[in-house]
């Protein structure tokens, strides 16, 4: 079975954090598109907002993260105005007041505007928005910058969810990926959270990167699983040199192939389940208590940008440089390049570049993809009852015959072998990247 599982896993699919993933995305739907989006927001649903900073201190060779080195505070004082011209010209478009029932902070490395930045850009959102009691308010932090001043000044704005960038504890495998973060780092971020009332916390890691091993991967899970991280994603290691620069730095012939990498990812899964996490999608674990633990077993599970979430809401406001905002008919990106998104605010318009417009049919194929990567199962006769799908159940057969997927009527699973490979199952929904698969990571 392990050889079949290998040749598919070859295979280069998006990892469906959306659908039409962001490589559809075209300049013909752009901001007029988002402004009549927004005018036509329902008030009576509160919606999600994502925060982009990109921005860090120093950038690990890996990272496929929308982010750049800071090396003037200047610059990133000018970042911190333009996101709150942006809230409030984003606002000005809105219908009415908007309530905000989820908010993340997304980066690079959002603590890099510092406690009063934050609080600024978080005072600017208050002033335009209304917060919902008790709403979600995560962050995506760096370990080694968590001091206990930044700590309580999160709990201070409401933060109640924290992601810490763990990626490995060994040595050599950090110095591999330009990523020097002794344990002793971590626990300390740890304990100055929790001291500081922040209880919920999610450890990022990595499989596929240089110098891993089975052993080394497995101390790595043995080590964070010490922390009691409430949820845990491991993602594959995205390698894509040609598309990021500072990927060339990671010497290709440490990397792991394919096979160890599907080996690497079971040994992930084995580890944390034996420490009593239970298994989600393709790349998260949670503790059986957990919120999106208890998403996931009760089918309410969800993916967006940032991965699987318990939010079903339909409305994400991104603000920011490439922040992508999700509305009932499509999707707008704001433009990458940060001087040209400080620019655009300036001048008073929405920073929306790309988009694309989803009409019925695509939003059957969202719901079918988007059921796969969650319950690893789609009947279409809920996620698509007006869809056909002949070519794309024929596409199947040969995933079925190889004992990876089963179709049962209108009923798609993917069986437990082919769990590692449902990105290739949900790929069959997707005509987009039949086309051109060449632009997306390896399968696993
Ligand atoms: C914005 S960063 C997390 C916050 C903070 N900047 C840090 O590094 O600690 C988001 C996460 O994406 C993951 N990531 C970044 N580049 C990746 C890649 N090329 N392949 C897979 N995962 C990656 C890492 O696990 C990282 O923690
Ligand atoms: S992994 Fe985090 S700290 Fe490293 S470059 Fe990416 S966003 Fe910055």
């Amino acid at each position: 079975m392990s050889d079949i599982v290998r040749r598919y896993a070859r295979l280069q699919v998006p990892r469906y954090t959306s659908y039409p993933t962001a490589a559809e995305f075209t300049p013909a739907v752009a901001s007029a598109d988002q402004r009549r989006w927004l005018r036509d927001l329902d008030t009576t649903e509160a919606v999600s907002v994502y925060l982009h900073v990109p921005y860090c201190r120093e950038l690990c060779f890996y990272c496929g993260c929308n982010t750049r080195k800071a090396v003037r505070d200047d610059v990133i004082a000018a970042y911190r105005g333009a996101l709150g011209s942006e809230i409030a010209l984003t606002c000005d478009a809105l219908p009415g007041p908007v309530r905000i029932a989820r908010l993340h902070w997304g980066g690079g490395t959002p603590s890099i505007l510092g406690a009063e930045g934050l609080a600024s850009a978080m005072a600017v959102l208050r002033r335009h928005f209304v917060f919902e009691t008790g709403f979600e308010h995560a962050i995506e932090l760096d370990p080694r910058y968590v001091t206990s001043l930044l700590a309580a000044s999160l709990n201070e704005l409401g933060v109640n969810r924290v992601s810490l960038g763990v990626q490995d504890v060994n040595p050599l495998v950090q110095a591999a990926i330009g990523r020097w973060q002794p344990m002793r780092d971590v626990e300390a971020a740890v304990l100055r959270l929790r001291a500081a009332g922040i209880g919920n916390l999610n450890f990022d890691l990595i499989y596929g990167l240089p110098l891993q091993t089975i052993a080394s991967l497995r101390k790595t899970c043995e080590t964070v699983a010490m922390l009691s991280p409430d949820r845990i994603a491991c993602y594959g290691y995205a390698h894509m040199p040609r598309l990021k620069a500072n990927q060339r730095l990671i010497d290709e012939k440490t990397l792991p192939g394919v096979e160890e990498r599907i080996d690497q990812a079971d040994a992930i899964a084995e580890e944390f389940q034996r420490q009593g996490y239970l298994r989600i999608g393709i790349d998260h674990f949670a503790r059986p208590e957990d919120a999106l633990a208890r998403a996931a077993t009760s089918g309410r599970l969800h993916r967006n940008f940032q991965g699987y979430t318990d939010d079903g809401r339909e409305t994400l406001i991104g603000f920011g440089a490439s922040s992508i905002s999700r509305f009932r008919d499509g999707y707008v990106q704001n433009v990458s390049d940060v001087p040209s998104y400080v620019r655009t605010i300036a001048d008073g318009r929405l920073a929306a570049a790309r988009g694309c417009r989803h009409d019925a049919a695509e939003k059957q194929r969202a719901r079918t993809i988007e059921s796969l990567m969650c319950a690893l199962q789609a009947d279409l006769d809920v996620t698509a009852p007006d869809m056909e799908f002949v070519e794309e159940l024929e596409l199947l057969r040969p995933l079925v015959n190889d004992g990876l997927a089963r179709i049962e009527g209108r009923v798609v699973t993917a069986t437990d072998a082919g769990r590692q490979v449902v990105r290739v199952i949900a790929a069959a929904f997707d005509p987009h990247t039949r086309d051109n698969p060449a632009r997306f990571s390896k399968a696993v």
